[in-house]
């Protein structure tokens, strides 16, 4: 019952066999191909295409092939192209005729689509949840370590003194608005495309609605050349997790840079790093590396897909088979990195020495915005004050000074608008709390954030 033997008298070549089989793949799609047939078993019962009992032969046979995936004993061959058709096989080896009738006014072109549709419908769910459980830890770290003190950077300068928790918000902030964008997806991903034929819609007058509550989707197609055409669906969540990659490798080269031995803030547990096979002295943050390198594959997976797409012609064309194994790939990178990213974070042992010490080191630097914000409140103008703390900063790099030593006398010398008092805006919790702004890293405004957060997570 090869789907060739009507219309071609020939089998394909060797290598066009090779090519035309998508089975090492897309046999991971099995059980919601199954999934699928049940339910459309079901549809042409309504419909009155089949009796109650070719139903229920169906269900079972359907039911028997699951079984024999879930336990590796089903056998996917090359010379059956794909997974619909090694399930269809398979059903006519257990059932006999009535197999022959489950495909009546169906269409692969459709078929995949629901397949794939429900894979990611269930993939999305998971993911969710794994980004639900790294936004946990980074609260927790947020929480826990409120009142350590960092420097913060911008091109990749010391810039000002931040509690650590304010950056630990910044990484759970890009995350959550992905866990966002993931949600807000879904609406589009559950859409059901059954009952849209080949290209022009079923001619069996089956029951369209049926499937909704059946397969779990929310609404139907609108239109059946755009319902198997489109691999929008697959492209949005490959960008979705592209910019979850995107955010995962910045975090992983905050991480890594922090890690080393001239930064020393951060350690990794040794259950997350690796060794030298040379250099016995080395603990390497592999896991991080990793996670910095997977995002690449998972940017070109996003690129191949417009890639395949952008030339199509609408409806069906076989191209779309390729559609498959980068979203494949993206799925496992994505699944494996967000479980190490959360097994970093619950494990993550921060150096408050090593911090301080650097804080301590830096002369005093630190508070140089602090020192212009001081003269601004004596009434400078604030380029002005820009300039004359400049002037200081420079002063001191040649002496070799910090900042904090410098005599009121001298001070006074670049503006007599310095008092006693300049030597209160040398404190690091001082410096932090004067951004105090919601948002801003002042202590109580993290607090406000980590209860609006806190309430966020409750509501997932
Ligand atoms: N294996 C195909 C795919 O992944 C299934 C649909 C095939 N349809 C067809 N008319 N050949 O796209």
């Amino acid at each position: 019952m090869a789907i060739r033997d009507g219309r071609l008298n020939k089998g394909p070549t060797k290598s066009f066999l090779i090519l035309n089989s998508s089975i090492s793949f897309d046999k991971r799609l099995a059980p919601y191909d199954i999934k699928g047939s049940i339910a459309y078993a079901r549809a042409l019962k309504r419909a009155s295409i089949i009796d109650e009992k070719e139903e229920s032969r169906l269900i079972k046979g359907l039911e028997q092939i699951l079984n024999e995936i879930q336990e590796g004993r089903f056998v996917f061959r090359e010379e059956d192209e794909d997974v619909h058709m090694n399930i269809e096989r398979r059903l006519f080896e257990i059932i006999g005729e009535t197999a022959l009738k489950l495909h009546t006014g169906r269409s692969r072109n459709e078929q995949i689509v629901l397949d794939e549709r429900l894979y990611l419908i269930d993939l999305t769910s998971s993911v969710i949840k794994k980004l639900k459980g790294i936004l946990e830890s980074l609260y927790t770290l947020a929480e826990k370590n409120l009142y350590t003190i960092i420097p913060s950077y911008t091109h990749m300068q010391q810039a000002q003194l931040i509690s650590i928790s304010h950056l630990f918000i910044a990484y759970y902030t890009a995350l959550m608005r992905d866990l966002n964008r993931l949600k807000d997806y879904e609406k589009r991903l559950k859409v059901m495309p059954m009952g849209s034929g080949a290209v022009a819609g079923s001619t069996i007058g089956i029951d369209r609605k049926f499937f909704l509550e059946e397969l779990g989707f929310e609404e139907l197609s609108r239109n059946s050349i755009d319902a198997v055409s489109t691999r929008d669906f697959i492209t949005e969540f490959l960008f979705i997790s592209s910019l979850i990659f995107v955010t995962l490798s910045r975090i992983s080269e905050d991480l890594i840079i922090y890690s080393t031995k001239e930064f020393g803030y951060i350690e990794l547990p040794d259950e997350l790093t690796t060794t030298s096979s040379l250099m016995p002295q080395k603990k390497n943050p592999d896991s991080l590396e990793l996670i910095r390198g997977k995002s690449s594959k998972t940017i070109s997976n996003l690129n191949s897909i417009l890639i395949l797409m952008k030339g199509l012609p609408y409806s069906y064309n076989r191209d779309l088979q390729e559609d498959k194994p980068g979203l494949f790939e993206t799925a496992d990178n994505l699944n494996v990195c967000l479980d190490v990213m959360k097994e970093i974070f619950e494990s993550v042992k921060i150096n408050r020495d090593r911090i301080e010490e650097a804080i301590k080191n830096s002369n005093g630097f630190f508070y140089a915005t602090d020192m212009a914000d001081y003269l601004v409140k004596k009434g400078m103008p604030f380029r002005e004050a820009h300039k004359i703390v400049g002037r200081i900063v420079q002063d001191a790099l040649k002496k070799g000074a910090d900042l904090s030593k410098i005599s009121l006398e001298e001070y006074k010398s670049y503006t007599p608008l310095f008092d006693s008092d300049i030597y209160s805006i040398f404190d690091p919790m001082t410096s932090v709390n004067a951004h105090n702004v919601y948002g801003g890293t002042a202590i109580n405004r993290i607090k406000e954030v980590l209860k609006e957060i806190k309430t966020e997570l409750n509501s997932l």
